[in-house]
């Protein structure tokens, strides 16, 4: 069995694992446990040495969202081979494959293929609308090359990333910011069963900052745009960010 395995807020680091997923699968076809939301009940949770797993997350402050590694840590490989995706907004990942690397070793999993992706960042207006046809083109190729290192029987030794991890044990956590709901919200419900944290109160509007990661779904999937992020800081800083980060970066590939 092929299996795409992510965390994935805003949809990009879904698309890369599941194109990967979906090229190595024997068929075309992969299964997809998507543990975004707190309450995910993935359908299988142990894999075996015949099995290959696509992981994705995306890259917070240059770490692993801690609340991704603990969704993954609810599966088990048994000398499983998989392939390891972050994907991040065009800034840097830092050490976040690093510690998916080791993270996915310990559960279990030996590595083959390793990808830091570019995705269309949360905030501002950065690489909007990738990963596009042409990563997911990228992602294809490296595929196959996934594929014929598999049977050639060579494994991932090491990537890129600093040991100790970039700010210490506690990993990447949510950013600040706070979405908004203006009185266009129909109260359809869409966001507070979406929030990955079950952040946001019956009321659909009432958010508890103490769960919020910013990582920005309820925003994105809103059908009205209600939710929002309109206040002059925000959209100060998305501007001067989206300025600082325009110059696309390449996805990088390893083996
Ligand atoms: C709290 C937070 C921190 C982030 N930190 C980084 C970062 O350190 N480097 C970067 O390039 N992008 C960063 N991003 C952008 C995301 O990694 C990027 O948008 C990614 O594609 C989101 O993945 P998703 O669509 O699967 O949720 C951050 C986003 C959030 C919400
Ligand atoms: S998804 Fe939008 S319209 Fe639906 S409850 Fe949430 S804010 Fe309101
Ligand atoms: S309330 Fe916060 S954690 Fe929940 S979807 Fe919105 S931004 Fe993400």
């Amino acid at each position: 069995m092929t299996a795409a395995i992510y965390f994935s807020p805003t949809f990009t680091s879904k698309k890369g694992a599941e194109a990967i997923a979906a090229a190595l699968a024997p068929d075309g076809k992969a299964l997809s446990a998507d543990v975004t939301r707190y309450d995910a009940v993935p359908e299988i949770t142990e894999f075996g040495p015949e099995d290959m797993v696509v992981f994705g997350a995306p890259v917070y402050g240059g770490r692993l969202y801690r609340g991704a590694k603990e969704r993954f840590c609810r599966f088990r490989g048994r000398n499983t081979p998989c392939v390891i995706t972050v994907t991040y907004g065009n800034r840097h990942y830092d050490d976040a494959l690093l510690e998916l690397f080791d993270l996915v070793r310990e559960l279990g999993f030996i590595p083959v293929g390793a990808a830091a992706l570019v995705g269309q960042h949360t905030y501002g207006e950065i690489q909007v609308g990738r990963p596009d046809a042409s990563d997911l083109k990228e992602d294809n190729a490296f595929a196959l090359q996934v594929k014929e290192a598999l049977e050639a029987g060579r494994f991932l030794e090491s990537v890129p990333g600093n040991r100790p991890y970039v700010k210490g044990e506690e990993g990447g956590k949510g950013g600040s910011f706070r979405p908004l709901t203006d009185q266009t919200c129909s109260r359809c419900g869409l966001c507070v069963r979406e929030c990955p944290e079950g952040a946001i109160a019956a009321d659909c509007r009432t958010i508890d900052p103490e769960k919020c990661i910013s990582c920005f779904r309820c925003i994105r999937i809103c059908p009205r745009k209600a939710k929002n992020m309109n206040v002059p800081a925000y959209l100060e800083f998305a501007e001067s960010f989206s300025a600082k980060l325009s110059n696309p970066r390449k996805n990088e590939y390893f083996l």
